[in-house]
């Protein structure tokens, strides 16, 4: 089994990245974590562009439909999803017949350093993918104070927090096997 973990921000320390790696080394024995990092290549959506689509969108969309699950991490803009991930979401709903996200089990994170836990944009993503086609698992993961929680190196340091992270994994593993024995 495969899940692909996508980090919904660009910048090099970002939280939600850390909280992608923590997903690769947490999930249950057997099933490999790939990490997508090209939500900054894609370029905007422009329905224009659609049946011409750049090389970077039709990499997203291949990554999706070869996973068996997403995992995906936002952290919080303005009380939202950041755009480049809402970017990312848009061109992998289209087309609308053949989506890479339809019917794709996806387990959603957030991590802020704010006392909240970014858990606006964790509703906002639940609603965004859910209309884009997606299974979003019961259950999420929100960090608050990520900046306490993840160490200089970049990991996620705090158990209660890596414990919740296997739990909302192994979650993700069960939603997604019925698709798996059916393909
Ligand atoms: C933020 N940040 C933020 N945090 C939050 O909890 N709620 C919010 O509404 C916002 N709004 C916001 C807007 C903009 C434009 C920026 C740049 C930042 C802070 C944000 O949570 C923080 O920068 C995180 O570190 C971003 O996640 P990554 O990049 O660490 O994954």
């Amino acid at each position: 089994m495969r899940i692909l973990a996508i980090a919904g921000s660009l910048r090099a320390g970002s939280y939600n990245a850390a909280l992608a790696r923590a997903a690769a080394e947490l999930a249950p024995a057997g099933v490999e974590v790939e990490l997508f990092d090209g939500l900054g290549d894609l370029p905007l959506f422009d329905s224009d562009l659609e049946g011409e689509e750049h090389a970077s969108v039709l990499r997203l969309r291949d990554r999706i439909a070869a996973a068996d699950a997403l995992f995906v991490a936002t952290p919080e803009y303005n009380g939202s999803i950041p755009g480049v991930l809402k970017n990312a979401i848009d061109w992998a709903s289209r087309p609308r017949s053949d989506a890479a996200l339809q019917g794709k089990s996806v387990a959603i994170a957030g991590a802020s350093p704010g006392q909240y836990g970014a858990l606006w944009a964790i509703q906002d993503l639940r609603r965004v993918l859910g209309i884009a086609g997606a299974r979003v698992v019961d259950g999420e993961l929100s960090v608050p104070r990520a900046h306490e929680l993840v160490d200089a190196s970049g990991e996620l340091s705090s158990d209660a927090m890596r414990s919740r992270l296997r739990n909302l994994l192994s979650a993700l593993v069960e939603d997604s096997l019925p698709a798996q024995l059916a393909a």
